[in-house]
């Protein structure tokens, strides 16, 4: 039987224990780690999580507007290697989990006179904000700027990236039919609309080397009417797992599921670890380590991305360590 402790990989990356801390964005005024930063990740790594997520890291400095860490000049690199060097004490590896966010982020009019970005101009469900559709040629600056802060992000010590194109943020955009609205070779069919997420893996994997860890977090399902489909979301998947992806995180529209019981997205993260030979992450609404346990061992599903568990409580390793002897006696 397989538990929860086992010492196992998340694709080449080995781990203590199938635990990983599901990305929260931290914040800092002007991008920059700072002390508050690095002892959330020190609490966390001290506590026994087997990976951490960081928050998104902008890859663009337009965007520093927002305020959350950056990876988007070598500036960043002296603070992230506080962080990788102190969750590393603890040997607990560590994903910087990388992106653009275009127009989830930024409300109608309070944008700092950004021009933001999106696949189509369409209104955002969300902020209102109306985005301009984005030239081909800004495409390609902006997936050169992934490959970049994957660089930066290697130096930094990280184990490895996290391509964030779930939430709502540009690259998930790109899957949404209700944002996508393109005629040219980036809209239209699945093949078209996966096609910025597919380059964009191409070209951070050129970036780094083969055998540094490349995931991605996708949407299953994002919750509107005119969203992903299950097939078109599956294809992704299998393009990815094909192009040697080393893990998925599935995760879909999780906060208006929040009163729901979890795991919201066992029966998509169940179908990508059944039909694809990649680690699969499940994240969104785990809670009980019974129910972890049993998705383990009745689902090629083999790693739980837990986010808002651990804000509540960074020793929740510890809790779930008692349950595990428990249940063994
Ligand atoms: C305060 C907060 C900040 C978050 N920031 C991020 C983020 O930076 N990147 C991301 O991919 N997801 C982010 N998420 C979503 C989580 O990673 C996760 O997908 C979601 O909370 C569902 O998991 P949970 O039920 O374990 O909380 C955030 C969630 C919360 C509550």
């Amino acid at each position: 039987m397989k538990t929860l402790f086992d010492k196992t990989s998340i694709g080449q990356l080995p781990v203590n224990n199938r635990f990983v801390r599901a990305a929260i964005a931290d914040s800092t005024l002007d991008g920059y780690v700072n002390d508050s930063v690095v002892e959330t990740y020190s609490k966390l790594a001290s506590n026994g999580v087997g990976s951490i997520i960081t928050g998104i890291n902008l890859v663009d400095g337009e965007e520093q507007i927002m305020p959350v860490i950056g990876l988007c000049s070598d500036s960043f690199i002296p603070g992230h290697r506080r962080i990788t060097g102190e969750v590393h004490k603890y040997d607990v590896k560590i994903i910087a989990q990388l992106v653009y966010i275009g127009s989830y982020a930024f409300i109608q009019g309070k944008n700092g006179g950004l021009v933001t970005l999106a696949p189509s101009s369409v209104s955002n469900l969300i902020t209102g904000t109306l985005a301009r559709e984005m030239r081909v040629s800004e495409i390609k600056l902006i997936q050169n700027k992934f490959a970049e802060a994957a660089k930066r992000a290697k130096e930094a010590g990280y184990d490895g990236v996290q391509i964030h194109a779930a939430h709502g943020f540009l690259l998930s955009q790109f899957l949404t039919p209700y944002y996508n609205r393109r005629t040219d070779h980036y809209g239209g069919s699945v093949e078209n609309m996966a096609r910025i997420i597919l380059e964009t893996y191409s070209l951070v994997r050129s970036a780094v080397d083969y055998n540094f860890p490349i995931w991605v977090k996708l949407n299953s399902t994002d919750g509107i009417p005119d969203g992903i489909s299950n097939s078109d979301f599956l294809y992704v998947c299998h393009k990815l797992a094909d192009m040697g992806v080393d893990a998925i995180e599935v995760s879909g529209n999780w906060s208006p599921l929040a009163l729901k019981p979890g795991p919201y997205f066992k029966d998509a993260a169940e179908a990508v670890a059944r039909e694809n030979d990649v680690s699969v992450i499940l994240t969104g609404g785990n809670r009980k380590f019974s129910e972890m346990t049993e998705i383990l061992n009745t689902t090629k599903i083999g790693f739980f991305g837990l986010a808002r568990p651990f804000a509540r409580d960074p020793s929740l390793i510890s809790r779930f360590k008692r349950e595990c002897e428990q249940e063994a006696m």
